[in-house]
């Protein structure tokens, strides 16, 4: 059971998803397509051939999904726009009709008193950005912020809390370096381009909503770092473990906190990002609050010889691992609270995704009763009392995800969410991890003085 009077009274709930994820209706309204419809078509890049081109049916489906989430009692919900419905070239021509779905959603949220936490870049490039050179361009920075600008100006009467762009790692690392996510490529330098620009853009896009944004806009942005540790005391391994943690959290975090970018890092890639007078400033411009997602450790070994940063994730013998493959390891997230805070000192942390996938089945009866995640989730919210408990200034936590939906590379097999789905049907089914996380946050509401009822919540996000 999580020690929730350790979490402060204001804390808040929330579940996530992201557009490409859950939407589908991918040709509706004028949405162009993105680099993700153009790689899921592609034979073998996406477990069983799955594309989002249905995904959850939220574009259509939201009202339920809205109420779903009431019946959690979540206090926030955290979902990102898609790019390719509000300005399907990239850059110029706005889309009104893609910007009046989000439009619908945020007035359906606010009445549902579910604060609107906004991500405007979760992966879906516009092809037509990708076509004129995508993100090793520094171009996709500049219309990043054009584009937040945009959102910001539509939505920004209402909402006041935003993402600018969401894990930049695997944009850079795995979208560019390992190419196993969209646009697939398998190049350094490019990838080490992507990685500046998207931190670029996330400077010019927080610039942009706060000037675009009626009401005072809270900004920052989300990164994905993991705990990392040698496997042995080898030295080699050591030094494996310091370079990893330079790849996954180093390269992001120093630069974002005004140190740039990490010099040893810099001698493992041999290649320097375009880095322009005034874009460090800028990339170290204060955020409101900083975002993690965390999912897993890395315990690492030496390989010379594996592409950079020469440093290689081993399993942990005996560890519990998710449907994904990944380590259970709650304390992980305690540790990464601690150290992210002890390195940097952000003022304000949100936990903006945690969760995990499990193979669910039903029960006779038509339930879900996944232990696994439930315990996870418990054992989560656990890691960020303790964490708060010493000293992190934690105040959010947002499970990954509200609906089973597209799980990237993996396609619809992984399911991460509170929510079934059932894609033949497009039916929703509570799973008993969404019961429990109700109660979690009932209980937690009632300890501070709040209403506390699954029908009842309403929290700034901060
Ligand atoms: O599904 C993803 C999400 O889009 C980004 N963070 C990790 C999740 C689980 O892999």
């Amino acid at each position: 059971m999580p020690d929730l009077s350790k979490l402060p009274p204001n804390f808040t709930w929330g579940v996530a998803t992201a557009a490409y994820q859950i939407e589908g209706a991918v040709g509706v309204d004028g949405r162009s397509p993105s680099i993700w419809d153009t790689w899921s078509r592609v034979p073998g890049n996406v477990d069983n051939g799955d594309t989002g081109d249905e995904a959850c049916d939220h574009y259509h489906r939201w009202p339920e999904d809205v109420a779903l989430m009431r019946r959690l009692g979540v206090d926030a919900y955290r979902f990102s726009v898609a790019w390719p419905r509000v300005m399907p070239d990239g850059t110029g021509r706005v889309n009104p009709a893609g910007l009046a779905f989000y439009d619908r959603l945020v007035d359906a949220l606010l009445a549902a008193e579910i604060r609107p936490l906004v991500t405007l870049y979760h992966w879906d490039l516009p092809q037509a950005l990708q076509d004129r050179g995508g993100w090793p361009d520094r171009a996709t920075a500049e219309a990043f912020a054009d584009y937040a600008s945009v959102v910001a100006g539509a939505l920004g009467d209402r909402v006041t809390d935003w993402v600018t762009v969401n894990e930049p790692l695997c944009v850079s690392w795995i979208g560019h370096l390992d190419g196993r996510m969209a646009p697939g490529e398998q190049d350094l330098t490019r990838a080490v381009a992507t990685s500046h620009h998207t931190l670029l853009a996330h400077g010019l896009g927080m610039a942009a909503i706060r000037a675009a944004a009626a009401r005072p806009a809270s900004v920052g942005i989300v990164l994905n770092p993991s705990p990392c540790e040698p496997g042995s005391d080898r030295p080699e391994d050591v030094a494996a473990a310091v370079r990893a943690d330079g790849h996954v959290n180093r390269w992001w975090l120093d630069p974002l906190y005004g140190r740039g970018y990490p010099t040893d890092m810099l001698e493992v890639y041999g290649v320097e990002p375009p880095v322009r007078p005034g874009d460090l400033e800028c990339i170290a411009a204060p955020t409101d609050f900083l975002g993690l997602n965390y999912y897993f450790r890395q315990v690492i070994v030496d390989d010379p010889d594996g592409p950079v940063p020469h440093a290689r994730q081993i399993p942990v013998p005996g560890s519990v691992q998710t449907a994904m493959g990944w380590e259970a390891y709650p304390t992980g997230l305690e540790e990464l609270l601690v150290s992210v805070t002890e390195r940097y000192a952000p003022s304000r942390i949100l936990v903006t995704e945690s969760g995990s996938a499990w193979p669910d089945t039903f029960t006779p009866e038509g339930g879900i009763e996944d232990k696994e995640r439930t315990a996870y989730l418990e054992e989560h919210v656990q890691a960020v009392a303790a964490a708060a408990a010493r000293g992190v200034p934690v105040d959010g936590y947002f499970y990954w995800s509200l609906l089973d939906n597209f799980e990237w590379a993996y396609g619809y097999d992984k399911r991460f969410g509170l929510i079934h789905v059932d894609y033949a049907t497009q039916r929703r089914t509570m799973k008993a991890s969404g019961l429990r996380y109700a109660e979690i946050i009932r209980d937690h509401q009632r300890l501070g003085g709040r209403p506390g009822s699954t029908t009842e919540s309403s929290s700034a996000v901060g």
